[in-house]
């Protein structure tokens, strides 16, 4: 892809990768992502805004050739999908110099090599004059790493925001317009890597909105030409609300544990609560992650390999526990054949999770009478506890 104008001396370059399908070999990408950078050029300075992924360093290579000189980079994430290229960038143009966090000075030198003389620090707030445009430098940390910033380009009404905001998405557009479908992938993105820093995200948000634009324009997926849409659907994604929603993560290794799985979604669902239930051998982590960012329940279901949960749903359960969601009740059931520590185990992997632990349901072999009674007395209680939420 060629660089693209936005304005008159703001262009999109970077990369868009249709083809990768898997991040920090662990999140799913089905819809590829991108690595936006963003060249600003003023009557006497030209800054780069990030740059791209090692793997994608060509393509933005390409994309400067007819640049001639670039007098800052401006890094506002160290992590290498957007720093990678940094190095490339200044052997190309020997007089820049990278701008950054105090925090993300040490990132790069350390996880990219980058020399301290190439790199100086900017404050919260400072500001940088290229001619006939303004960079603002606002601190917006912890999305995901520590030393995240945002910048602000008020003569354009942009604002460019790292991370933060962005979504894994691989499109030809360069704008998101009112596109659902963007925003469902933002919330899949938030879920995955910002849910845990929900707390200071709220306060990033707020910093966003005391500034005026028009466009927001991240690092990864398409620029936000309607920002108000994305804005408000994080509002409601960090906020301390919980919905009538829970979500079953579980696996079953002779049919009894999806018994009762089941049993209890078909209890839930006669009792007006949504259900959320993914088979996790099969089952797109990233699904699972977004089903949690409003649920207010969790229930976790498993059979007992050699006493303890079944691995995967180990891993499932330590994710959850990773992500941090607002969750406020939390319950374990399942079968077992001849023993089992499977719920002593799991509620230990779940330190982070403020909840309230419900009635634990196990059987020994096949579900019972018995055990669809005490499902029907777990859906009860999660259907009481939720109308207590909403009041
Ligand atoms: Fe897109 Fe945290 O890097």
């Amino acid at each position: 892809m060629k660089p693209r104008k936005i304005c008159d001396g703001v262009y999109w370059m970077g990369a868009v990768d249709w083809n990768r399908r898997l991040f920090d070999s662990l999140v799913p990408l089905p819809d590829g992502t991108s690595y936006n950078a963003y060249l600003v050029r003023g009557s006497e300075r030209t800054v780069l805004i990030d740059a791209a992924d090692p793997a994608m360093a060509d393509v933005l290579k390409g994309q400067l050739a007819h640049v001639k000189r670039i007098d800052y980079v401006i890094s506002q994430h160290s992590e290498q999908d957007h720093s990678g290229a940094i190095p490339m960038v200044l052997e190309m143009y020997k007089e820049a110099i990278v701008l950054c966090t105090p925090k993300a000075k040490d990132l790069l030198m350390d996880h990219l090599g980058i020399s301290a003389e190439r790199i100086q620090t900017v404050s919260d707030g400072e500001t940088l004059e290229l001619g006939g445009k303004t960079l603002r430098f606002i601190y917006t940390p912890w999305v995901h790493w520590p030393e995240t910033m945002s910048t602000y380009l008020p003569e354009d009404r942009i604002v460019f925001t790292g991370d933060f905001l962005g979504s894994h998405i691989a499109m030809s557009g360069l704008y998101a317009g009112d596109d659902p479908y963007v925003i469902e992938a933002a919330k899949r993105y938030y879920a995955e890597i910002m849910m845990p820093f929900r707390k200071v995200i709220q306060n990033n948000l707020k910093k966003l909105r005391e500034l005026e634009f028009d466009l927001i324009a991240p690092s990864h997926g398409p620029i936000y030409d309607h920002p108000e849409g994305i804005l408000s659907a994080y509002d409601g994604w960090v906020s301390d609300r919980v919905l009538n929603q829970v979500v079953i993560p579980y696996i079953s290794m002779h049919g009894s544990t999806e018994a009762m799985v089941s049993y209890l979604v078909s209890a839930l669902a006669e009792r007006g609560v949504t259900v959320y239930k993914f088979e996790l051998s099969t089952t797109d982590i990233g699904k699972l992650a977004m089903a949690l960012v409003d649920a207010a329940t969790i229930v976790i279901g498993t059979p007992t390999v050699h006493l303890g949960p079944h691995p995967s749903v180990f891993s499932a359960t330590h994710l959850a526990n990773a992500l941090r969601p607002k969750l406020k009740h939390a319950a374990i059931i399942g079968s077992y054949g001849w023993g089992t520590k499977a719920a002593e185990q799991l509620a230990s992997l779940i330190p982070n999770l403020k909840v309230e632990m419900l009635d634990t349901v196990l059987c020994k072999g096949l579900p019972t009478e018995a055990t669809f009674a005490e499902l029907e007395a777990l859906a009860d209680v999660i259907r009481d506890k939720h109308a207590q939420l909403a009041d």
